[in-house]
């Protein structure tokens, strides 16, 4: 899991959140991540949040706009089918340098399909395909504990120049207007393109636990195949004071 809670302290996120706004989300505090998630947040611990490293936008940052702006990316309205590819719910919160919540952040996700393909007229691999069922960007709201959800599918690799292959990552962006904005990437623990990737590794080494998820089994109420990611996203201080 990740890791920006020093001596193993972790924000609850109990399921109470995910369940009025997302059924299928309701169990996702299962087994595997009960003990993760368990830690209260407060007490000593709070002033010592690490920030999240920023990472570059990219160039697939989504140009045209789409109808659903939800946090659903597995199915596009008016399709029977679901996207191709290994389930993932992604859950955590937003907090600012004290690892006070940050409530009313819009977080936003884009990224590749399971083929490495993203949904932009500058990516024009054609050997991997688009797949239609999939809304390659999405869109969350910060409850008033800070908390965010997506359900989404694992995004393959791809080509990004002749001995570059980017490991599987998702692109974050978070806003609060005015006061706080964050651009990262988040990467999977064990990919074996990550040691070798430039974007990856502009991160000071000390950092870049902080941007690693593990993904876990979810708890018996959601899809059985299905992983669950937790990443906490800690904002840079405050524009505004
Ligand atoms: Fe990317």
């Amino acid at each position: 899991m990740s890791n920006h809670h020093p001596q193993g302290r972790s924000p609850t996120l109990n399921a109470t959140h995910l369940v009025s706004r997302r059924q299928v989300l309701s169990a996702l505090i299962g087994a595997a991540g009960a003990l993760a998630y368990s830690a209260a947040l407060g007490g000593t611990n709070r002033d010592l949040c690490l920030l999240t490293p920023p990472q570059t936008e990219g160039p697939y940052y989504p140009v045209q706009d789409q109808p659903e702006k939800d946090h659903d990316l597995t199915r596009v309205k008016g399709r029977p089918d679901r996207a191709t590819g290994q389930i993932l719910y992604i859950l955590g919160q937003v907090l600012d340098e004290h690892c006070r919540p940050v409530e009313g952040a819009l977080v936003e996700i884009w990224q590749a399909a399971a083929s490495g393909r993203y949904n932009h007229p500058d990516d024009r691999d054609s050997r991997a395909p688009l797949d239609p069922n999939f809304q390659y960007w999405g869109f969350d709201t910060t409850d008033k504990e800070g908390r965010y959800s997506f359900k989404t599918v694992l995004p393959g690799p791809y080509q990004a120049g002749l001995f570059w292959t980017r490991p599987s990552h998702i692109h974050f962006k978070v806003h609060r207007r005015g006061y706080h904005e964050l651009t990262t990437q988040m990467y999977f623990a064990g990919d074996p393109y990550l040691e070798k990737d430039r974007i990856f590794r502009a991160i000071p080494t000390a950092e870049r636990q902080r941007v690693i998820v593990q993904p876990e089994p979810p708890g018996r109420e959601v899809e059985p195949g299905s992983r669950v990611c937790r990443f906490d996203l800690i904002l840079p201080p405050s524009l505004h004071p």
